[in-house]
């Protein structure tokens, strides 16, 4: 497996195994690999002939007094797993590379897909996601690009971003990979306490109380909204962001559970922001 820091660097070696006539598939990520990221890595391993990773931590979709400063980093563990994953290519470049002085140029999805949910809570977050991925899918140029599910909205941007920017790129989304306790695996679970960590799998639980609740026939979303509020707040250091029940197309609240809805949630325990959501189909 190679290690690229260099931007002109990956584009030579990548044009050479384009001129090789193989497949490219690519896994964006912000490094601190954990079994999430490396399922999407094995989904590009059996799909690919040449299998790209970058690992970036994105100055520009963190908001002031956010994690960025302390987000976890750790290149050689994230080697050894990309490469047991199936990665040949690693690319990680530096921040002052990547956003140079002078830098000026930023890509927005407008509209609700972006401006609920996360987008209330993190101003400028998606717009960061957006701008870095133009730059990475631009110099990977890959046929099939590979996200995950736990960040629901993020891929619906996306996904977006690609329709309307007219790309030529196939858009995998593959299922969250869970811890055995049901909390969705993320490299910011490394910030919870032993007691927070124990707390931490009330967010799916919460879902999922929401999920039987329907499928039990409710279908009032202050109802629902009420019921997973309860069950979080009966867990120590629990402070909600958001709960919200949306369409799965713009994302817009729904009063009433019909058709495809996305359950979606940010919690913060203690001072760590974790999200989480399930699609269901009444
Ligand atoms: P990061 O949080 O490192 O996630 C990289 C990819 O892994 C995303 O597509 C994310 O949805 C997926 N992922 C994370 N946890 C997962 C889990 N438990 N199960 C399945 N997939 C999971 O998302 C980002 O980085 C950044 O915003 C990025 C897209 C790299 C742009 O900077």
């Amino acid at each position: 497996m190679e290690f690229v820091q260099d931007p002109a660097t990956l584009r030579q070696k990548l044009h050479e195994i384009r001129r090789q006539g193989k497949s490219i598939g690519f896994v964006p990520t912000m490094g601190f690999l954990h079994e999430g990221h490396l399922s999407l890595i094995r989904a590009a391993r059996a799909q690919n002939d040449f299998v790209v990773i970058s690992i970036f931590v994105n100055p520009l979709q963190f908001g002031e007094g956010e994690d960025y400063e302390d987000y976890p980093r750790d290149l050689e563990s994230d080697s050894r797993l990309a490469a047991a994953a199936g990665c040949d290519l690693i690319f990680s470049p530096a921040v002052r590379d990547f956003y140079p002085p002078g830098y000026a140029t930023f890509v927005e999805v407008q509209g609700s897909i972006t401006e609920g949910l996360c987008g209330t809570a993190r101003p400028g977050h998606f717009r960061g996601v957006t701008t870095v991925l133009v730059k990475l899918f631009n110099l990977v140029a890959p046929e099939h690009t590979y996200f995950g599910q736990k960040d629901a909205q993020q891929c619906l941007v996306v996904k977006k971003m690609l329709e309307d920017l007219d790309y030529n790129l196939q858009f995998h989304i593959m299922p969250t990979v869970r811890e055995a306790d049901g909390l969705a695996m993320s490299s910011r679970n490394k910030y919870l306490t032993p007691r927070q960590r124990a707390a931490a799998p009330v967010l799916f639980q919460s879902l999922q109380q929401a999920e039987s609740l329907i499928r039990g026939g409710e279908r009032d979303v202050a109802s629902l909204k009420d019921a997973m509020r309860n069950l979080i707040a009966s867990v120590p250091e629990t402070e909600i962001d958001y709960i919200e029940i949306v369409d799965t197309n713009e994302l817009k609240p729904v009063e009433q559970v019909r058709g495809s809805c996305l359950i979606a949630l940010a919690v913060r325990i203690g001072s760590t922001r974790l999200i989480d959501n399930i699609i269901l189909e009444v």
